[in-house]
């Protein structure tokens, strides 16, 4: 391979092959082995999505018992875990708390086979059933309060919104959650995906290769988004600002969050859901300022970026920040709640490197000196 087929940020290349997700950028498409996204978040719940992206396929009435079954029994965290969750700085990000976690976690996994880069994962299922749990113990310790132990009549998102809150989730605002996380779930190959896989082709650990993953979801041109996006309404804070706001951040060359995304090239699906359950949840609770001010950064980001011949459209952060608000989650948790959701899309993908494994090992377009004279230690300025 030669240095002209050098991409930077790898745009366009394809770095392997891949049946789990099909982003179509073109139509604004997304599908999760081959079912559309939109058919996903109005008929599945996170569990039978977690399964299909594990098992490659959707599941029977009885195999969904049981998987679900595994999971919610998988929820609890075990006193180690929670008197680490206990001792990690309180001013730390629960990301880095996150990330952390995954691998002390793993320590605590009885299942020999669990700690050996041949493990699978899907008889313990502990990434995925106890980063809701991790999240929401953070966020109570840190507000001098109990954890509140998991219930396994609730799905997914809705026990998440338990264990954080310690009060049941309205039906409507549970199953909104657990469809966020379907949302969520899985998009190809992106940066923590990547990185994931990345890891796995080391031939390292799924744990190894998940609390990667969340490394690189922290960053805010990927999982930060939505809280980026929240403070942006924050500042923005009435309708009549927003022109003005948009004009000095674009004349600043800063990044409008939420706004743009590297394969889409029409509004990202999500973002069209994610949209409609914020209209759902604006009315319930009669909260419509941050729907209002969203949509006219939308209409008027678009129509400045159009006149530049650069259309640009929301991605699934714009509206996902205010959803959760209305669900009552604090903004510092919006990125872990990505992860909540992406665990299972990253185990699909470590699942998928290594049924057909080659170590990543890209090449570097060279731009550095060569055959340097050495200079003495005691003659360098
Ligand atoms: C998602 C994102 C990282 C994609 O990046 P990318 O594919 O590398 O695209 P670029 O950053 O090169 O953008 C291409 C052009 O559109 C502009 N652009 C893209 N997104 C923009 C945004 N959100 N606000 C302002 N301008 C934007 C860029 O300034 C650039 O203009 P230029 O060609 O004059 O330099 C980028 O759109 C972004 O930073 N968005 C905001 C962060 C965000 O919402 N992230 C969540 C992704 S799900």
């Amino acid at each position: 391979m030669s240095d002209t087929t050098y991409a930077k940020g790898l745009e366009g290349v394809i770095a392997g092959e891949s049946r789990i997700c099909k982003v179509d950028g073109e139509q604004g498409r997304l599908y999760y082995f081959g079912y559309r996204i939109k058919d996903l978040a109005a008929n599945a719940t996170f569990e039978e999505v977690t399964y299909l992206l594990l098992y490659g396929e959707l599941p029977t009435v009885d195999q969904l018992i049981d998987f679900s079954d595994r999971m919610r029994k998988s929820r609890d965290l075990s006193p180690p875990i929670l008197q680490m969750i206990k001792a990690f700085p309180r001013e730390s990000h629960p990301m880095e708390l996150l990330q952390s976690t995954i691998n002390f976690l793993s320590g605590y996994i009885d299942h020999k086979i669990e700690h050996s880069p041949t493990c699978n994962c899907r008889q313990t299922l502990h990434q995925i059933a106890q980063i809701p749990g991790v999240v929401a113990a953070f966020y109570r310790f840190k507000n001098g309060l109990d954890y509140i132990p998991p219930r396994d009549d609730l799905s997914h998102g809705a026990n998440f919104l338990w264990q954080l809150k310690g009060e049941e989730p309205d039906p409507e605002d549970g199953k909104i959650m657990d469809k966020c996380l379907i949302l969520h779930a899985e998009h190809s190959f992106n940066a923590s995906t990547f990185t994931a896989r990345v890891v796995a082709s080391t031939l390292s650990t799924c744990y190894c290769s998940i609390s990667a993953a969340i490394g690189s979801l922290f960053g805010s041109l990927h999982g930060g988004a939505n809280e980026k996006v929240m403070a942006m309404v924050e500042d923005i804070d009435t309708m009549d600002n927003v022109r003005p706001w948009l004009e000095t951040a674009l004349e600043e060359k800063r990044k409008v969050m939420g706004m743009g995304h590297r394969v889409y090239k029409a509004k990202d699906p999500r973002a069209i859901i994610m949209e409609d359950f914020l209209r759902t949840l604006s009315r319930k609770y009669g909260e419509t300022r941050n729907l209002d001010i969203l949509k006219e950064v939308e209409k008027v980001f678009r129509e400045k970026m159009e006149e530049k011949g650069k259309p640009i459209y929301p991605n699934v952060d714009f509206f996902s920040g205010a959803v959760y608000s209305l669900l009552g989650i604090p903004s510092n948790l919006f990125t872990p709640v990505f992860a909540i959701a992406r665990a299972s899309g990253w185990l699909s993908h470590i699942l998928e490197q290594r049924s057909d494994n080659r170590i990543f090992r890209p090449k570097a377009l060279y731009t550095g000196d060569v055959e340097l004279p050495w200079p003495v230690l005691e003659e360098r300025s």
